[in-house]
């Protein structure tokens, strides 16, 4: 491959009010504002040096504009816009300064219609990790995965494996030996990137890391006291898939944020997946509390790169008597 895709390194959601957003990311859970105007606000965590990893875009109703890798070098952006042209993928250019803080960027459609953006050079601004003084609510570090609905969990898998490098540390395979779920990475946890089976395409959640699981329970408190104990939707938890610790909460306008703490390392090339079946409860929740329809049924419609209007869904391949997520 003559390209090096680094990692899940932003997303941008469109929310309906940015003021109701800002309650609820910075200053309950303590996402660190960047910057904002009256139609965006750039959010990043603690540790993080770049300047933003999640976008909240003033609209009139919510979705999912792009979910974005960053990549090692500039020219990797040609090499990328030359495999999705030659895939029948087409490709739209974000011009640098389009686009703040930002160099120039690269959108698809990507082979299960998800809007996926790459881009190289982002503002670099200051690291926050040591400024324990500013740590707030649930003290996030960083973006750490994205999730996804799709319809075909193998085309994906096959996709972002074998054409865009990604490894898959973890999958579930149903009892017919069919891919329901995979978990795929480029940098070394568990995931950048998991693909579920579902009505799709779908965002789901977007994953970010903190510094431990008492975070996590501290971010329960902290959102029950402003208010927000409505939007905690399953856990705080332990999934046996990934070992991590988690808990999910709905934003203002429905969109799901897990905050996360707990997986491993994966550098090692000679280690494959590990396979969980999905009749396996431990998979989903290692102490075996279910979660709620809501967190099977509900993700946040995507965007078309092109046309800028909601992708059609597709109903999954794969089918079980009640639709089923894993993560
Ligand atoms: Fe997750």
């Amino acid at each position: 491959m003559d390209f090096n895709i680094i990692r899940v390194a932003r997303t941008i959601l469109n929310v309906t009010d940015l003021n109701r957003s800002r309650e609820f990311y910075i200053d309950t859970l303590g996402f660190i504002e960047t910057e904002s105007t009256d139609t965006h606000i750039y959010l990043r965590g603690l540790e993080e040096i770049h300047h933003h990893s999640l976008v909240l875009q003033k609209a009139e109703a919510p979705s999912v504009e792009a979910i974005s890798y960053k990549v090692s070098n500039d020219k990797d952006l040609d090499a990328l816009e030359n495999l999705f042209t030659a895939k029948g993928l087409k490709t739209k250019w974000m011009d640098k300064g389009s686009q703040h803080a930002m160099g120039r960027a690269l959108r698809t459609q990507d082979i299960s219609g998800l809007p996926v953006e790459f881009f190289h050079e982002m503002n670099q601004v200051e690291r926050l990790l040591q400024r324990y003084d500013l740590y707030k609510g649930s003290r996030v570090q960083r973006i750490d995965h994205v999730n996804c609905a799709v319809p075909d969990v193998q085309k994906a898998h096959d996709f972002y494996s074998q054409e865009l490098g990604f490894s898959c540390s973890e999958d579930t395979i149903d009892e017919d030996g069919k891919l329901w779920a995979c978990w795929l990475h480029r940098k070394h946890g568990v995931h950048d990137h998991a693909f579920m089976n579902g009505v799709g395409p779908r965002l789901h959640h977007i994953g970010f890391w903190l510094p431990d699981p008492l975070a996590l329970i501290h971010a329960c408190d902290v959102l029950a006291a402003l208010g927000f104990a409505h939007s905690i939707e399953r856990g705080p938890g332990r999934h046996g898939l990934s070992n991590a610790f988690f808990l999910y909460l709905r934003d203002p306008d429905g969109h799901r944020i897990e905050l996360y703490n707990g997986d491993y390392l994966t550098c090692d090339p000679d280690v494959g997946p590990l396979h969980w079946k999905l009749d396996d409860p431990r998979r989903q929740t290692f102490w075996g509390a279910k979660a709620p329809d809501c967190w099977f049924d509900e993700a946040s419609e995507v965007l078309d790169v092109h046309t800028g209007e909601v992708c059609r869904m597709k109903e999954p391949l794969l089918k079980k008597k009640k639709p089923e997520f894993i993560i």
